[in-house]
This record gives C-alpha cells, sequence and structure tokens, in this order.
C-alpha cells in the first residue's frame, strides 16, 4: 500500500545507504520540492546534513522568515543563510530587459551558493549535493531507475570543477502531489507544502522596468493581499498560480479620497494549468477580483488601478518576462 508514510520509510532507508555517514548539502529556495527533499535527508542523516538559503531579496512577503523560521523549527535542520539582496539590487539596477535580468540573477545565484558551499566543504568536506528532481523531470530526460538514485554529475547547478559532489535526488520517483503529501507526512509548513509555482527569479520579472527596494515593497503588499484573498475565497489550490505584476513604467490618473492621483497599475494573471506548458486564464469570480481591485488600490501606495490579464498561453507566457 502507497502511502506517505511508506514512501518516507522506504526513502529514509535508501539515503541511509547511499550516504552512509558523508555529508551532503541541500540549497533551500522557498518551493516545496527543495524543502521535501530537504526534510527527507534529515529524517534520514540528520546532522550530516547542511542546507544552504541564497536569500536574493526577490521572494514574496513571508517567504523569507518562512525557510529561515517555520522550516527549520519544523525540521531542526542545520541552515546557513546568505543575505544576498544588496548585491542583487546593486547588480540590477536600472536593468528593464528581462532576459538580461535572468542573466544577472542566475548568475548572482550561482556565485553566493558557490560561496556558501566553498565555506561549509572547507569546514566539513562535502560528499553530495541533494536537488529536488522530481520524477517528470527524470522521464523527460530519459534516467528513471530507483528511488533516491544518485549519478556523478559534472559541474553540478553550474558550479564550478573543483567543486564536485555526487548528485542525490530523493523526490525522484515521485509525483507533485506525493511530494506535497509527503511534505505534509513529515510535518511542513501548510503554506510551504501547498505553495504555488514561482520562478526562480522572483519577483523582479514581475516588476515591468527596473527593479528598486522601493517597487519591490510595493508589488510584495499588492501580492501579499491577492494571495490573501485568494485564500479565503477557497480557490488557492484550484488556481495553477497567480502572478501580480508591477507595471513599474507605466502610470494612469485616477482620483481617491479628494485628489487627482498620477500611480501605477497592478496586473492579477491567474491561470489554470496541468503543467505550465499551456495554460488558460482563471476565471476568478467577480466578487473575489472585486474584493483584491478594492484592497489593492486602498492598501497599496502608488498603485491607483488594478487590471487582469484574459491572455491563455500560448500567445501569452504565465509570467510578464
Ligand atoms: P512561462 O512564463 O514561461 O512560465 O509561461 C512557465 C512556468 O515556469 C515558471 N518560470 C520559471 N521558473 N525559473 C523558474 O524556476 C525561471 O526563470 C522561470 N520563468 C518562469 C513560471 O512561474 C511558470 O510556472
Amino acid at each position: 500500500d502507497w502511502t506517505p508514510a511508506n514512501i518516507v520509510d522506504d526513502a529514509v532507508a535508501q539515503i541511509r545507504t547511499i550516504v552512509g555517514d558523508k555529508r551532503v548539502l541541500c540549497g533551500l529556495s522557498g518551493g516545496v520540492d527543495s524543502a521535501v527533499a530537504a526534510a527527507l535527508l534529515h529524517k534520514a542523516i540528520g546532522d550530516q546534513l547542511v542546507c544552504v538559503f541564497v536569500d536574493h531579496g526577490l521572494l514574496r512577503e513571508g517567504e523569507a522568515e518562512q525557510v529561515e523560521q517555520d522550516f527549520v523549527a519544523a525540521t531542526d535542520v542545520r541552515l546557513v543563510v546568505k543575505n544576498v539582496a544588496e548585491v542583487f539590487l546593486r547588480e540590477l539596477d536600472g536593468v528593464t530587459d528581462p532576459e538580461t535580468k535572468r542573466k544577472i540573477i542566475g548568475r548572482e545565484f550561482i556565485r553566493a551558493f558557490e560561496v556558501a558551499t566553498r565555506e561549509i566543504n572547507a569546514d566539513e568536506p562535502i560528499e553530495f549535493l541533494a536537488q529536488g528532481t522530481l520524477y517528470p523531470d527524470v522521464v523527460e530526460s530519459g534516467g528513471g531507475e530507483g528511488a533516491a538514485n544518485i549519478k556523478s554529475h559534472h559541474n553540478v547547478g553550474g558550479l564550478p570543477d573543483d567543486l564536485q559532489f555526487k548528485l542525490i535526488e530523493p523526490l525522484r520517483t515521485l509525483f507533485k502531489d506525493e511530494v506535497r503529501a509527503v511534505g505534509a507526512e513529515l510535518g511542513l509548513p501548510e503554506a510551504m507544502v501547498w505553495r504555488q509555482p514561482f520562478p526562480g527569479p522572483g519577483l523582479a520579472i514581475r516588476i515591468i522596468g527596473a527593479v528598486t527596494e522601493d517597487r519591490l515593497a510595493i508589488l510584495r503588499r499588492a501580492d501579499s493581499i491577492a494571495r490573501e484573498e485568494l485564500e479565503n475565497a477557497g480557490l488557492y489550490r484550484d488556481i495553477w498560480q497567480m502572478p501580480v505584476v508591477l507595471l513599474a513604467d507605466v502610470r494612469s490618473v485616477g482620483v481617491q479620497g479628494d485628489g487627482r492621483t498620477y500611480g501605477h497599475p497592478i496586473v492579477l494573471r491567474p491561470v489554470t494549468s496541468e503543467d505550465a506548458m499551456t495554460a488558460d486564464w482563471g476565471r476568478l469570480p467577480y466578487d473575489l477580483l472585486e474584493k483584491i481591485s478594492t484592497r489593492i488600490t486602498n492598501e497599496v501606495r502608488d498603485v491607483n488601478r488594478v487590471v487582469l490579464d484574459v491572455t491563455s498561453k500560448p500567445p501569452g507566457t504565465i509570467e510578464w518576462e
């Protein structure tokens, strides 16, 4: 019988066999896959696991705290946090081109992860690097042996040649819904287990225009309100994801209280999807849309308009950049 408890027991046994008394490094992103991989590893090998969280300052409200506090409290993992928000803001200064943003973020992320990895490795040599690869990715890349499979891997995650680890992928036989069930079984925070997909480059690709601390703060508030109301309406798990986008270089005229405003639009991009390859725009109830719109325009400074994206994918992508 395939229960989450069985899956956990199996994975724990396999991880122990593979890892022995060696050390494992696991990067946390805030997402469900890396969190569940880390929790499984910790259950199997305890403090032989070290986790690294690179906080690039582009996550949503509460997400860094979720990793640093709630996740650590729930699992007791050893966590090294690299706070590089300032570096990211500096490197992204004035950059508006989507691909350039992505390149800078990818490069700086690897750089910060590499620094953390070198420090840990110098202290206590690491043998394995864990990744939260799921079964669909394994199939797609033509692999597919047993659980907690390992393969040696050159240049893991873009790390330089002198930092070579074996790869361990404790989720490689699981589908997403099984990963969530395992996460719940291991007592991970609900918000983490049910987190919707969120892009690696984070809020930077949801600010249309250059990324600044001020714009990030505005978008975080708007996103937090939209997520909260989607949850209150009981629709969070029916919607694949709902990017909230700040049109930072666009202004429109509005009126509020007894004055004219000249603020930025926020775009809601709710989508339904099976795998993010194609998507349809999510038909949210009008009263929910009204509530989100009213709250965002009332509560978020510099935002005076909320618009709804009604484009399927294709032709639109899910993200705006
Ligand atoms: P698009 O915008 O291409 O997005 O329709 C498809 C799915 O991928 C996510 N996404 C990313 N995820 N790094 C990621 O980890 C990225 O650079 C990235 N870009 C898009 C997006 O949120 C959606 O789920």
